[in-house]
């Protein structure tokens, strides 16, 4: 995941992960919430990675970093 990335998620912003299909890493997280635990899942349910693919490695990072199914969610501050 580019560092880039990595430091706004660690501050607690929504970040689009996709940008082709307009894909935040909080869709992402819900989703790995929900039990998806691949990349292609993830194609299946949002569209992540179905056109340029450029978001696949970033996606799957936040997946294998996401808490487990049934953890709840933290919420990031509004406005912050
Ligand atoms: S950025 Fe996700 S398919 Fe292009």
């Amino acid at each position: 995941m580019p560092g880039h990335l990595r430091s706004f998620l660690r501050e607690g912003l929504t970040v689009y992960v996709c940008v082709c299909r307009a894909v935040t890493d909080g869709q992402i997280r819900q989703c790995a919430q929900d039990g998806v635990a691949s990349v292609k899942e993830l194609q299946r349910r949002l569209g992540v990675a179905s056109q340029c693919g450029r978001c696949a490695r970033c996606a799957r990072d936040i997946l294998r970093e996401a808490p487990a199914p049934g953890t709840a969610l933290a919420m990031a501050p509004v406005g912050a």
